[in-house]
């Protein structure tokens, strides 16, 4: 018999092995990742349908002025659950009317016209969501029967003045849009029968007012460019539950009689340039869950009452200039959600009462009460780094969703790259001993 093979079979075992490794690879690579979908169909397709459908129970001027406005109507647009629950309807007869309508994500050939909107005056609530259509001049039907208004993201060029002739509102909502008023009374001195106001991130300009109705229970202004002082009236408004005043240019002290907001549970004054100290009279706010004071100028000693609030959830008061002896234990501050006081360069903790593990950002107290060394910087966290089994507690929750993602990514790329790390030393063993045999 020949005692070399072929060469031609050589090629064969080659290629056999060639072929074996490259599915070895393939095989054991991460699955391909899901292609995008197509892009969603439009929420709101702009395929109007033709005729009013005869089975539409709704008054057929509204179904028009629906259907000008890309709102699909083949369907009943009083059926429920409507599209989105974009459209919510009365049950008179014989036709019925709109009370709610939502507009989201509009696409740019939705114009509003006056005469949809006249036939609309049925309307208490209405929603505009990534709806950049124009701001156009509302008939006073609508602006006074609407409660309720929302616009996100949405209507150009907004004015203080178109604002302020929704009169009978009791729900105003604005957010990332902005808005030109020479200050937030524009807005808010007409709407007598105001509950929530949310004007938030709108670049609103001016003084908090002097005068408010007194039956606001949420106001949100944050994100603005609100200047001056915090009035004392804000305090007047007994009922509110809800104030954030965050991400504003305010300055002063915060008002001595804070306390008088009995309802007061979410309350932020974050991001400001606030001075001064935090008021006594906050020790009386009974329904206290949630105080965010961080990134001002506040100063003081941190008031002993806070520890005594059973309600609070979350405290933020970190960069700061705060001085003297912390006076929150370890049992009050494992009950907080959220706890952070850094950033404060002269406030220091008990270490009789507090283990360093915590790493509060803060330095512990000489017998004094004055901070024994430089607070260490947040992100120098060597010095404790052997106890920090415990502090997970502590801790933003991110950091340890963010790494258990990272484990998760890890054993696919470790055994793609051993699988093409075995193929290839497999294709060079071969390539070798064919090397040999056929230079032997
Ligand atoms: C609007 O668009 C956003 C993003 O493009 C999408 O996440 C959202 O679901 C859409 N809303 C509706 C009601 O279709
Ligand atoms: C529509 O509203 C109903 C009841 O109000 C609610 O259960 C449902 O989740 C809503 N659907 C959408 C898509 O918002
Ligand atoms: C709106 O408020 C005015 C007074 O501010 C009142 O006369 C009118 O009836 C209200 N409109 C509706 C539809 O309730
Ligand atoms: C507010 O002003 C800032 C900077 O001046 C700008 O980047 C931002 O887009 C503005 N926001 C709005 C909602 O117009
Ligand atoms: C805001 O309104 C004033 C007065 O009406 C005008 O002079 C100014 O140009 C407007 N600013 C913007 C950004 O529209
Ligand atoms: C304020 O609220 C009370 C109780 O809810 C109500 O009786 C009163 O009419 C409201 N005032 C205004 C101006 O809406
Ligand atoms: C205040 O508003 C900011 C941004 O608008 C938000 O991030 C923060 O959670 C709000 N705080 C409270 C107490 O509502
Ligand atoms: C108030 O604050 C608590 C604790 O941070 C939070 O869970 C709750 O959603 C907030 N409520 C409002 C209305 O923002
Ligand atoms: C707080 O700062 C003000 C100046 O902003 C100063 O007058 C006051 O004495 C300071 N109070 C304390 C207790 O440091
Ligand atoms: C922590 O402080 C609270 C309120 O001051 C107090 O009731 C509690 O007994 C203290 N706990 C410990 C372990 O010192
Ligand atoms: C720290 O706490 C202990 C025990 O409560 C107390 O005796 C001591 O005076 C405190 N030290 C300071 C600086 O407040
Ligand atoms: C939280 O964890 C990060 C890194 O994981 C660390 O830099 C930071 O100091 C920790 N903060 C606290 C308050 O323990």
């Amino acid at each position: 018999m020949d005692p070399h093979p072929p060469p031609f079979s050589y090629f064969v075992t080659l290629l056999y092995l060639l072929l074996f490794s490259v599915t070895l690879t393939s095989s054991l690579s991460p699955p391909i990742s899901p292609t995008k979908s197509p892009s969603a169909p439009s929420p709101l397709p702009s395929a109007s349908s033709s005729s009013p459908s005869s089975s539409s129970t709704l008054d057929p001027k509204q179904l028009r002025a629906l259907q000008s406005l890309n709102i699909p109507t083949s369907k009943d647009p009083c059926a429920q659950p409507s599209i989105h629950n974009a459209t919510l309807c009365d049950s008179s007869k014989p036709f019925r009317h709109l009370l709610s309508l939502r507009l989201v994500n509009c696409s740019d050939d939705v114009a509003l016209s006056s005469t949809a909107l006249k036939s609309l005056s049925t309307l208490q609530d209405l929603e505009f969501i990534n709806c950049p259509v124009a701001a156009v001049h509302f008939p006073s039907d609508l602006l006074s029967s609407l409660r309720s208004l929302t616009c996100i993201r949405s209507l150009r060029r907004l004015t203080g003045v178109w604002l302020s002739r929704f009169q009978n509102l009791t729900d105003l909502t604005v957010s990332n849009v902005h808005v030109n008023a020479s200050g937030p009374f524009v807005i808010l001195n007409s709407m007598k029968k105001l509950r929530s106001v949310t004007i938030s991130h709108t670049n609103l300009t001016g003084y908090l007012p002097k005068h408010w109705h007194l039956n606001i229970t949420h106001l949100d202004l944050s994100g603005n460019e609100l200047i001056g002082k915090i009035p004392s009236a804000v305090t007047l408004l007994e009922n509110l539950q809800l104030l954030n005043l965050s991400s504003n240019s305010l300055t002063g002290e915060i008002p001595s009689t804070l306390g008088d907001l009995l309802s007061l549970q979410n309350m932020s004054l974050a991001s400001n340039s606030l001075s001064g100290p935090i008021p006594e009279s906050m020790a009386a706010m009974p329904s206290l869950v949630h105080i965010d004071l961080s990134f001002n100028q506040l100063n003081g000693t941190i008031p002993d009452y806070l520890t005594k609030m059973k309600g609070l959830k979350y405290l933020n008061l970190e960069n700061n200039n705060f001085n003297g002896v912390m006076p929150f234990n370890v049992s009050f501050i494992k009950k907080l959600v959220v706890f952070k006081v850094g950033g404060n360069s002269n406030l220091c903790y008990n270490h009789s009462l507090i283990s360093s593990k915590m790493k509060l950002g803060i330095a512990p107290c000489d017998k004094h009460g004055l901070p024994i060394s430089p607070a260490p910087a947040k992100s120098d966290s060597s010095a404790d780094e052997s106890g920090s089994s415990d502090d997970s507690d502590y801790n933003d929750s991110e950091d340890d969703s963010s790494h258990k993602e990272e484990h998760h990514h890890g054993p696919n790329k470790v055994v793609l790259g051993v699988a093409i790390g075995l193929s290839s030393i497999v294709f060079l063993i071969v390539f070798l001993i064919l090397l040999s045999k056929w230079c032997g």
